[in-house]
């Protein structure tokens, strides 16, 4: 397997009247082909705009300061935001879901002709063979009688349909990584779950990556191969999704599997993380989760931002002093 994409120390600010938003902070992960993973922290944490960035879609207030995006031998954020090359790839290579299905449908035009344009645009096709593939798309996903509802507008579907569509708008060009941010949030748990499972089977059936941006730990359990935890701008723990359920080691990932409903556990009890994630534009020197972590000690006060470190376990790294003992998550 080869490495597909690969984030390094990414770094992107909004000037706001209350000073300079740190959103993303020295970010860095990869992703292998046909591989999986889960990005998972509270709102407000920077993963949508973490991708946002790899897309280049930053506009102003917002500013990418630092970092390199490796995708197929070219960093991406050499390129210019509205230049061909990038044009080109999103939509086309990487292809992004977002959070609000309306604000990537275009209300007025018929899922027919946005599906089409894609194909169109992206591989080359006649618009006969355009909405051949178009009608087959809407069927893959199994939106009923593809062929009668083609011509139909984004409103005259529901959420759920709506949401199907823009699994089969994110694939139509056969992309090599698909990014889903939150895709089902605003919908009930069972659509939700459906959703998530076709959206998984169309990715392996287009041999293509999956990054899974949500504050479910539950749905990268299922899913995600690797997951990296994300806090206040800044990745604070990466690991095997089996290593960050069995021994997660940063108090903030703890907080989390203790506070997020698990899809395979039971009848647990959801204890929520006390306070609040601290503000952007001033961000204390010493590790962002101090104010919050109840294992925190003199050492973490007095000393600066933790770097990530190694800790013991495949890949497993953690951005804490503390070396929390190793329980067996199950057993808390
Ligand atoms: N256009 C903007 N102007 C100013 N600040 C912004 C802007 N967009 C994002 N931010 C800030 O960047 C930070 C990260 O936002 P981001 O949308 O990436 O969070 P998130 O982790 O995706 O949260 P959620 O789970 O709610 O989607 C937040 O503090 C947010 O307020
Ligand atoms: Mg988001």
């Amino acid at each position: 397997m080869g490495r597909l994409l690969e984030v390094k120390n990414l770094r992107t600010q909004f000037k706001t009247f209350d000073g300079i938003v740190k959103a993303v902070d020295g970010v860095s992960f990869y992703l292998d082909e046909k591989e999986i993973i889960g990005i998972v922290g509270e709102s407000g944490c920077g993963k949508s705009v973490t991708q946002l960035s790899i897309m280049q879609l930053i506009n102003r207030p917002g500013k990418i300061v630092g970092g390199e995006v490796w995708f197929e031998g070219k960093d991406l954020l050499k390129y210019k935001q509205h230049g061909p090359e990038m044009r080109s790839i999103r939509g086309g290579k990487i292809a992004m879901i977002f959070q609000e299905p309306m604000t990537s449908l275009n209300p007025v035009l018929t899922l027919g002709y946005q599906l089409a344009e894609s194909l169109i645009l992206h591989l080359k096709m006649s618009k006969e063979e355009a909405r051949k593939r178009a009608i087959e798309l809407l069927g893959m996903v199994g939106i009923p009688s593809p062929e009668d509802r083609i011509d139909d507008y984004p409103h005259q579907f529901s959420g759920g349909m709506r949401q199907r569509v823009m699994i089969a708008m994110a694939l139509a060009c056969n992309p090599k990584i698909l990014i889903a941010d939150e895709p089902t949030t605003s919908l009930d748990v069972t659509t939700q779950a459906q959703l998530l499972e076709l959206m998984v089977d169309m990715v392996h059936k287009f041999n293509s990556s999956l990054i899974l941006v949500t504050h479910n730990l539950g749905v990268v359990a299922r899913y995600a191969q690797r997951i990296y935890i994300m806090y206040a701008g800044r990745i604070v723990e990466e690991g095997t999704c089996k290593e960050i359920f069995k021994r997660p080691r940063h108090p903030y990932t703890k907080g989390l599997l203790r506070s997020v409903p698990r899809l395979d556990v039971e009848g647990e009890r959801l204890i929520p993380i006390e306070g609040l994630p601290p503000r952007l534009t001033d961000l204390p020197d010493q590790c962002a989760f101090l104010p919050r972590c109840p294992y925190k000690t003199e050492k973490c006060s007095t000393s600066p931002m933790p770097e990530l470190r190694s800790v013991p376990g495949e890949g497993h790294k953690i951005r804490c002093y503390v070396d929390i003992p190793e329980v067996d998550y199950a057993t808390v």
